[in-house]
């Protein structure tokens, strides 16, 4: 056909041209609603800076930023063979990663299990045997008939929680939608170990660990130049390393100020005060119904798990505004589904190429059986576009506010997350938004770049193991609540000889 040539993204306004004017006004309305400029993203990032500060304190803030008893970057020649296992949002990961001498290199083999949608909601019971189930599954596959030693175990938990030690963790809340009853405010490893000891599973966990802290190291072993790890998926958060002396509420374990230790920050808790966040009446309506209201309000505006359901929430809100006719008539019931839509669908409106937006009308009609116009399309594309935006410009407050706290001014951000790898040009407006919080001078190359990072539920939860038994062979205990025991896996963990 003549004419549909790919569209030049992310937007142009010249094609409002024929938009009428109600829907005109709700597209400024929302371009200013949604829209955070220069100065706004500049002052919730000094902001961010003193929350990030006030959560390492004894009295605390809303922030977590939580010590992980992860002490120090790799050096490249970690060795031995680990299991990981991840708990997603989405799927269950088992993986047996092995080491070799040679410097920042891995193997790696995996299964992934679904995780059903029930768990979500079911009982602690429920989740901790089918973690156990897929556990035991993988071993009887992978290792049929051999005896073997305890196996090291790094779990990624990405979930909030306070660690005294490395293979502890006492969730704090559920986040991502989960909730399961039961499990907040406990500690989750020994359920989790009880479930394997009754299968008579081998294996030792020697590292309970964040999807972001396993992502920082995971970076950190083949890039030196990483400071920082992010996951902008489901969920929204970072990882990066402080000195143990930045560390208020650790002073009473008096370990040497000049440690390192990684900090699992929970950002996504940011501002649940409302003191800077630009909310709009979209975001308390999410807030709201969700599960834990109150909680995670910067995760809330950013994360994966969302953006489809604000998108949802906008145009439902405009269907039923008399002033404004869109979807005028229709039957918008599978509309009405809260979160029916997830951030895919909005992924896929900012990537139709075509200027007459018909990948758009398709998706409407074949996933929400809506007729849309010409001009309703261009207002869905911009509004996806304002959402991705947004999301992407304030996740960079977070990357500006750590390397402004830890005074780094020129770094790699190891990222990960399916909003990062599959959303369109969210890398670039998040870029676009760090030159503008931090004023680097154009045409030179950016100091700080976010990159995609190493796979850090695998890789980096085996180096973590890996970088734990090391210390503790080396008598440096700090964290690490049974030495002997934790030794055990060590044997196991020694590196095959090929
Ligand atoms: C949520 C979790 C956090 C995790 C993030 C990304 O924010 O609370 O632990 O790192 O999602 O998965």
């Amino acid at each position: 056909m003549v004419g549909l040539g790919p569209r030049k993204p992310p937007s142009r306004r010249g094609s409002m041209a024929d938009v009428p004017k109600d829907l005109l006004d709700q597209i400024n309305r929302l371009e200013e609603l949604f829209t955070v400029p220069q100065e706004k993203l500049k002052q919730i990032t000094d902001h961010f800076v003193s929350e990030l500060t006030k959560g390492l304190t004894v009295e605390g803030g809303s922030i977590p930023m939580n010590p992980t008893w992860c002490m120090g970057f790799p050096d490249g020649y970690e060795t031995g063979t680990f299991l990981a296992l991840d708990m997603g949002g989405t799927n269950l990961r088992v993986c047996e990663i092995n080491l070799p001498e040679e410097k920042g290199e891995f193997d790696i083999i995996q299964s992934k299990y679904r995780m059903p949608e029930e768990l979500k909601t079911g009982t602690a019971d429920e989740l901790w045997d089918y973690v156990a189930d897929c556990l035991q599954q993988f071993i009887e596959y992978h290792h049929e008939g051999e005896e073997l030693d305890q196996l090291p175990l790094g779990f990624t938990f990405s979930y909030p929680a306070t660690q005294e030690y490395i293979d502890h963790g006492v969730l704090q809340r559920w986040t991502k939608g989960f909730d399961i009853e039961g499990v907040e405010g406990k500690d989750v490893v020994p359920p989790f170990e009880a479930a394997l000891a009754e299968r008579g599973v081998p294996i030792k966990l020697t590292a309970l660990v964040n999807d972001t802290t396993g992502t920082l190291i995971a970076s950190a072993y083949t890039d030196t130049d990483i400071k920082i790890g992010c996951i902008f998926g489901t969920g929204c958060n970072a990882a990066y390393m402080e000195d143990c002396g930045s560390i208020p509420k650790l002073a009473h374990m008096k370990l040497d100020p000049n440690l390192p230790m990684a900090i699992n920050c929970e950002w996504g808790a940011f501002d649940n005060e409302h003191k800077v966040l630009p909310r709009t009446p979209y975001d308390i309506i999410i807030d709201k119904e969700s599960p834990r209201p109150g909680q995670q309000s910067f995760e809330k505006m950013i994360a994966g798990l969302y953006l489809g359901e604000i998108f949802r929430l906008v145009l439902v809100d405009l269907h039923g505004n008399p002033d404004v006719k869109i979807f005028d008539g229709q039957d918008i019931g599978k509309l009405k589904k809260a979160y029916s839509l997830d951030a895919s669908f909005l992924a896929q409106i900012e990537e139709d190429p075509f200027e007459n937006l018909s990948e758009t009308q398709d998706l409407f009609a074949n996933k929400l059986s809506i007729t849309t116009s010409k001009p309703e399309l261009e207002l869905c594309r911009r509004l996806a576009e304002l959402i991705g935006t947004r999301a992407a410009r304030l996740s960079a407050c977070g990357v500006a506010a750590i390397c402004k706290k830890k005074g780094i001014s020129s770094c790699h951000v190891g990222a990960d997350g399916s909003v990062f790898n599959k959303y369109p040009h969210f890398k670039a407006r998040g870029a676009q938004a760090l030159r503008e919080i931090l004023d680097w001078p154009k045409g030179k190359k950016d100091p700080i770049e976010i990159l995609p990072a190493e796979d850090g539920s695998g890789v980096g939860a085996a180096l973590i193991s890996a970088l734990t038994l090391k210390r503790c062979k080396e008598g440096q205990t700090a964290g690490i609540r049974d030495p002997e025991a934790m030794l055990s896996g060590i044997k196991a963990a020694e590196p095959k000889k090929t």
